[in-house]
């Protein structure tokens, strides 16, 4: 069962409260949108689900918008088809409406996953394209000496991505997805090489990781970062990483096509 905030919000956060500054700190990345593009191929009809602020939808396709949150759905631009109040786990959809559906970086927020993932492939003829983060590899990120505390909370809240390829159907693929340097969404892993935006509350509050950990949490995350900064102490140890051109991290997509005879 499905409970919703005052705003709406329908997963494990409450965007009315932390949502205000999602769009300009997680702006559609050039690079990942090409891989959605190929993951989805030549679907002309699309489902995005946990659409929010409508991120890598893109105007050559007819994009239908599910999102919960009205905080969310205010930010979308205005050339974008207004989205739908629904949530996942019921879509006001017929079926096999659509001919590929998306999710992206929305599925760990559900309360039902799977009946989420259910209800996609019910409304969906043709590939089903989750981006997403395997949990197994979040604490793999320099992050984790400062706040390990923030990327617990991502290994518990991502579904292990062999439980998503379950929920498919047992067809889906796996595909590493590289994080550029300069990467415009700003997820955690997207300042892998830019420490010092991790000291922006306001580019961490676009990760909403970082709203289920307490102040205390937060301050020393702050203060020994800094302090690492300054001593060239980070540096030292990652330093590297502020040139490299792009990062293996966690970011995946999941895609599935339909199990013929389903
Ligand atoms: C991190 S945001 C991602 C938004 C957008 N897809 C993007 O890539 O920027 C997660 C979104 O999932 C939505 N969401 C959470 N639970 C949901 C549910 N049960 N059904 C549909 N959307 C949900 C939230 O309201 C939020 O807008």
């Amino acid at each position: 069962m499905t409970t919703r905030t005052r705003d709406g919000s329908a997963g494990d956060v409450d965007y009315g409260a932390i949502g205000s500054g999602y769009s300009s700190y997680r702006r559609p990345d050039e690079r990942i949108a090409r891989f959605i593009a190929e993951a989805l191929g030549d679907a002309r009809r699309v489902l995005n689900v946990g659409a929010g602020a409508g991120s890598y939808e893109n105007a050559a396709r007819a994009v239908t918008a599910v999102e919960p949150s009205e905080s969310m759905r205010a930010q979308r631009p205005t050339q974008l088809a207004r989205a739908i109040d629904a949530v996942a786990e019921d879509l006001p959809f017929t079926d096999g409406e659509f001919d590929a559906a998306m999710t992206l970086f929305s599925v760990h927020q559900w309360s039902d996953f799977r009946a989420g993932l259910r209800e996609m492939r019910r409304v969906t003829r043709g590939p089903l394209v989750i981006l997403t983060c395997d949990p197994a590899l979040v604490r793999g990120f320099w992050l984790y000496r400062y706040a390990p505390e923030v990327l617990e909370t991502e290994a518990r809240r991502y579904p292990p991505v062999e439980e998503l390829t379950a929920a498919l159907g047992g067809t889906g693929t796996v595909q590493t997805v590289p994080i550029p340097l300069d990467c415009t969404d700003g997820f955690n892993e997207a300042y892998y090489g830019r420490p010092e935006m991790l000291l922006d509350p306001a580019a961490r509050q676009a990760c909403s990781a970082w709203s289920f950990v307490d102040d205390r949490v937060r301050e020393r995350f702050d203060r020994t970062l800094r302090h690492d900064l300054e001593s060239g102490v980070w540096d030292e140890e990652f330093g590297h990483l502020r040139v490299r051109p792009t990062c293996e991290g966690s970011l995946v997509i999941v895609r599935a096509t339909r199990v013929s005879g389903a």
